[in-house]
């Protein structure tokens, strides 16, 4: 299909609030946490400080000028600009499958998220200790109809999102919320530090333990990296190939990664004071946020405010990452199968609104989904993704296309290495050692 059927981003901040909308999201502020915590905290931190940069960056990079060079969804794309080897289409078969787990987890996490807002809005939160919040969240979390309801109220905006195009929408509005998210968490963070006992959380997020680290940790954070940072897919190629050539490809990813990073480590300084604090066993799985900040809004002043605010813009965070997700399934059912626009949205959300009430009435499949996608089929797919970049379309069009704005960038031969050599082995070493292969 022609460019009429995508819409572009209309200018830098533009670009760069929509890419940082589908990477901030759950991942920072629901899965790093809880990640971290399963995994030792401090060590795993700098382990994925140190993805981030030396892979993370990279492939996200990777991902803007392959579908800003094809102008096509992340299947498409790849046939485009490798026609004969096949091998490569595996990362759009690949991204669209990763999306469809992705988003059915995804959407029952923000179905808690909208649970919660309901909750803080009713003032409900503030009547409970935290022993009280703690059960309160396993309880509402293993029933049934509360999750499902909330799933299928945010497929359906998710939906909405989408069909209407992703460009008025999202663009419009993570350049305001966006911002607005970030001065919550500083003020949550400040609070949280000032709690008595905060020490033992800071140490425990920024004291790395190096005895903690082993193979499935370093797998875990090589995976919460391309989770967090939405690569290894499709989304970033997807969103790239709606940018102009004006826009520095460099700039944007540079400025995305800071921000995703940025706001997971204040996530991380937002909760663990308070896990230390209220006695919450930081390795206790997906509730941790939601048993742990309640408490820091209990405990605060104008916490009834803060706390509604929190988490409504913890919904519209998921809400512009999910919509990233989806956009992945729309661009490739209405580019490569020919379906209108509203068809494959309403098709693939409730394909996916399906796996998602499985992912409500059995952990089972929502950790599989989570574990799966995010240290299997995002690694993989970063592997293929360097590869192409590095080996096929090689360092003279790569630099061609990440100067097309016009000005010069610097530190190519670096990427081109990274890309060949570092990201591949790397990828391939953590992930065969981590699985129990090496
Ligand atoms: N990066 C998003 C988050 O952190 C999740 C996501 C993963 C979005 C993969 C798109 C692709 O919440």
């Amino acid at each position: 299909m022609s460019s009429t059927s995508r819409d572009g981003f209309t200018n830098k901040f533009g670009v760069i609030a929509a890419a940082a909308g589908s990477a901030v999201g759950l991942g920072n502020i629901w899965r790093f946490p809880y990640v971290t915590g399963e995994n030792g905290g401090g060590a795993f931190l700098l382990v994925y400080l140190f993805f981030i940069l030396l892979i993370g960056l990279p492939v996200m990079l990777s991902e803007l000028l392959i579908g800003r060079r094809a102008q096509k969804n992340v299947f498409g794309a790849f046939r485009t600009l490798a026609p004969n080897k096949p091998i490569f289409m595996s990362v759009g078969i690949m991204g669209v499958g990763a999306a469809f787990m992705i988003l059915a987890f995804y959407a029952v996490v923000a179905g808690w998220t909208m649970e919660y807002t309901y909750l803080a809005i009713t003032n409900s939160l503030s009547q409970m200790g935290s022993a009280e919040l703690s059960s309160f969240f396993k309880e509402f979390q293993s029933s049934t109809t509360g999750p499902l309801v909330w799933m299928g109220i945010f497929m359906i905006l998710t939906a909405a999102i989408v069909i209407g195009g992703v460009k008025n929408g999202i663009e419009k509005y993570t350049k305001v919320l966006m911002p607005l998210l970030l001065v919550i968490i500083i003020i949550l963070c400040i609070n949280s530090v000032s709690l008595d006992g905060a020490e033992a959380g800071l140490a425990f997020l920024f004291k790395p333990d190096f005895s903690k680290i082993n193979g499935s940790v370093i797998l875990e954070a090589l995976g919460q990296a391309f989770f967090s940072l939405s690569i290894g897919m499709g989304v970033i190629a997807t969103y790239g190939s709606y940018i102009q050539k004006k826009e520095n490809l460099m700039f944007t990813g540079f400025s995305v990664s800071l921000a995703d990073s940025l706001i997971a480590v204040l996530a991380g300084v937002a909760i663990f004071p308070a896990v230390f604090a209220f006695g919450i066993d930081p390795s206790s799985g997906p509730g941790l946020v939601f048993e742990t900040l309640p408490n820091v809004f209990n405990n605060m002043q104008g916490g009834y405010l803060f706390s509604v605010a929190f988490f409504v813009l913890l919904v519209i965070a998921a809400l512009t990452s999910s919509v990233s997700l989806l956009e992945v399934v729309v661009a490739y059912f209405t580019e490569e199968l020919n379906m209108s626009r509203k068809k494959s949205t309403i098709i693939a959300a409730s394909s996916i609104a399906v796996l998602g009430a499985l992912c409500v009435v059995s952990d089972k499949a929502f950790k599989v989904f989570d574990w799966t996608s995010s240290n299997i089929l995002l690694p993989l797919g970063g592997i293929l993704i360097a590869i192409f970049v590095g080996w096929v379309l090689g360092h003279d069009k790569m630099k061609n296309e990440l100067e097309a704005h016009g000005g010069k960038v610097y530190l190519t031969g670096v990427l081109m290495v990274i890309l060949k050599y570092v990201a591949p082995l790397a990828i391939g070493a953590v992930f065969l050692h981590g699985l129990g292969l090496l």
